[in-house]
């Protein structure tokens, strides 16, 4: 095991939760001790263990670099669930390397983990100078991902996966807009649909990162729950940014309709139905959160494990993988439209019996997403 005395890890934004005592998370246990570990974030490493699975059918191998393994609950289930062969797990906090060592002992033994103590974005430049790349790089950090971007793509593989997570949605949601220019080189502002925009925000800024690497990304998944964005992509040869999935999103106070808008028509930015200005976010990415294919493989791997509430959220996100790059929520309508909130299931059938599409969406329980715009959705709501 490696120390890195220059390490530039802050301990003091460390919260700890869930600590003191052993654990069990689907296949695995594990104790906690003083690391910190989120019994709530079982969804986001459910999803990342599924897409690991089908990372390894597909290229029969999965070699993974867990840059904040925090107490080895990652790497001790990429190897009982997703087969992984071979993990390289860091943690920045010296104190927690022996429960780690606990915790991954059976691996360690076996030579499928080795363990490190250094800052995340020293690995990951080290990784790519040696021309040692990833299938699969996690990078799980506190607030703001943006310092380890375009690190992370230089570790990955072509072809392999990246996954990052934000807990910064003050930021995301337009609470702190100038901090935006900082953290993702875009004003986020905020409106009801500002936690989708967190997503995209990140989607759009590791697009960006990559087209400067010459590299492209691919969204495989990307996940709001427990108030945390995350998204899995995947790194790939060809460039994929471009004005058209790359832009501004534009939205009206004044009516709340929603509008994509593109770099060469930001002079005209106004509301289609009122003519109102739009108050624009961006830029971000507006291309499909998901890849639909990966998901249904996901899919059925989650089914046959019995893993339900994945299964259910799959479903959800393949729905949705390619609608607006916004939602409605149901009290909105309902306001806007001076009436009760409509009922959900009774609005989409409405609105599909008339030709668009509508799904839920697993960013927000109580908001539809669909291709009509929001004075549709008022109208159809009335008429139920
Ligand atoms: C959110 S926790 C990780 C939780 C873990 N991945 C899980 O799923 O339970 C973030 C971890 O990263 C460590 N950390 C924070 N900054 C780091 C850095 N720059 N380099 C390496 N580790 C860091 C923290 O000590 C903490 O253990
Ligand atoms: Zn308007």
């Amino acid at each position: 095991m490696t120390k890195d005395k220059g390490q530039r890890t802050n301990d003091k934004r460390q919260i700890t939760n869930d600590q003191g005592q052993t654990k069990t998370e689907r296949q695995v246990k594990f104790e906690v001790g003083g690391a910190f570990y989120n019994s709530g974030s079982r969804l986001g490493r459910d999803l990342a263990v599924l897409a690991a699975r089908v990372q390894r059918d597909r290229v029969g191998q999965l070699r993974i670099l867990d840059t904040m393994t925090g107490c080895g609950v990652r790497p001790l289930r990429y190897l009982a669930e997703s087969k992984a062969d071979w993990i390289w797990a860091n943690e920045g906090n010296p104190d927690i390397l022996p429960l780690i060592n606990r915790n991954l002992a059976d691996a360690i033994a076996s030579g499928q983990v080795q363990i490190t103590c250094k800052d995340a974005n020293r690995v990951l430049v080290d990784c790519y100078n040696r021309r040692d790349y990833y299938d699969l790089v996690d990078i799980d950090c506190f607030g703001s991902p943006a310092p380890f971007l375009h690190t992370g793509l230089m570790a990955v593989r072509i072809g392999g996966l990246l996954y990052l997570t934000s807990t910064d949605g003050r930021t995301a949601t337009g609470h702190r807009p100038e901090g935006g220019l900082g953290v993702y080189g875009a004003l986020p502002r905020s409106h009801p649909a500002a936690h989708e925009q967190g997503l995209r925000l990140l989607l759009g800024s590791l697009q960006q990162q990559a087209a400067m690497q010459d590299l492209g990304i691919q969204p495989v998944f990307s996940l709001f729950s427990g108030e945390i964005y995350r998204v899995m992509v995947r790194v790939v040869r060809k460039k994929q940014l471009s004005s058209t999935n790359y832009g501004f999103l534009g939205y009206c106070h004044a009516c709340g309709e929603y509008r994509t808008i593109n770099w060469r028509k930001l002079g005209k930015a106004s509301c289609a139905y009122d003519d109102k200005p739009l108050t624009l976010s961006g830029p971000m990415s507006l291309g499909a959160l998901h890849d639909r294919a990966t998901l249904e493989k996901m899919r059925a791997i989650a089914q046959t494990w019995q893993w339900w509430d994945c299964v259910e959220i799959l479903e959800i996100m393949q729905a949705e993988a390619e609608l607006p790059p916004y939602f409605y929520l149901l009290g909105e309508i309902g306001k806007r439209g001076k009436m009760d909130i409509p009922a959900r299931d009774r609005l989409m059938k409405s609105l599909q019996d008339r030709g668009y599409l509508a799904t839920p969406t697993h960013i927000h329980p109580e908001a539809i997403k669909t291709n009509a715009d929001l004075h549709t959705c008022i109208d159809l709501a009335r008429q139920l």
